[in-house]
């Protein structure tokens, strides 16, 4: 009984102080980044089970970012839905799948950058120009 109140204050202490320090308790942080290379304003709704971002609107060469904790269980989603004009497509921005491709930097924490170009969403962990480094984008999605 003791044992565990001990164990449970510690565990409370601990994700207060993680909270307060803006890092997670026991699982991994992640920056995400939307980019947009498209000349003209687009706007992203972005949601997850959890948490619904709004929407937000990035100008030519914008970018909207935002961080979270890995859930305990791995099971975290995030998804946008972009509207670009009289277009709209909707695809997944973190799922157990974008981890891959996102998961390189340890030291320096976890980024995913999308960029969002005229023919379609790109990912990366590096935050690179597209002309000349667009072997490091990989195309996952065309615009509907
Ligand atoms: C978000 O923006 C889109 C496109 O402009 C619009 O159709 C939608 O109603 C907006 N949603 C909210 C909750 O404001
Ligand atoms: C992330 O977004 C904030 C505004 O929400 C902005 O001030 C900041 O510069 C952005 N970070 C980067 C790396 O662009
Ligand atoms: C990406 O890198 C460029 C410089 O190459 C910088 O201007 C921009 O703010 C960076 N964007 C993000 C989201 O880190």
């Amino acid at each position: 009984m003791g044992a565990m109140h001990n164990l449970f204050t510690l565990l409370t202490l601990l994700s207060l102080i993680t909270s307060v320090t803006h890092a997670c308790f026991l699982t991994a942080k992640w920056n995400l980044y939307v980019i947009s290379n498209i000349e003209d304003d687009i706007v992203v709704h972005i949601k997850s089970g959890d948490d619904d971002l709004g929407n937000h609107t990035i100008p030519f060469n914008g970018n909207y970012n935002w961080s979270f904790c890995d859930r305990i269980d791995g099971h975290t989603l995030f998804y946008g839905y972009f509207w670009w004009g009289s277009k709209f497509t909707s695809l997944a921005l973190f799922d157990n799948e974008l981890r891959g491709p996102c998961a390189l930097s340890k030291e320096s924490g976890q980024h995913c950058y999308w960029l969002v170009r005229p023919d379609g969403f790109y990912v990366s962990a590096y935050n690179r120009t597209f002309d000349d480094n667009y072997y490091y984008w990989t195309l996952k999605k065309h615009w509907d």
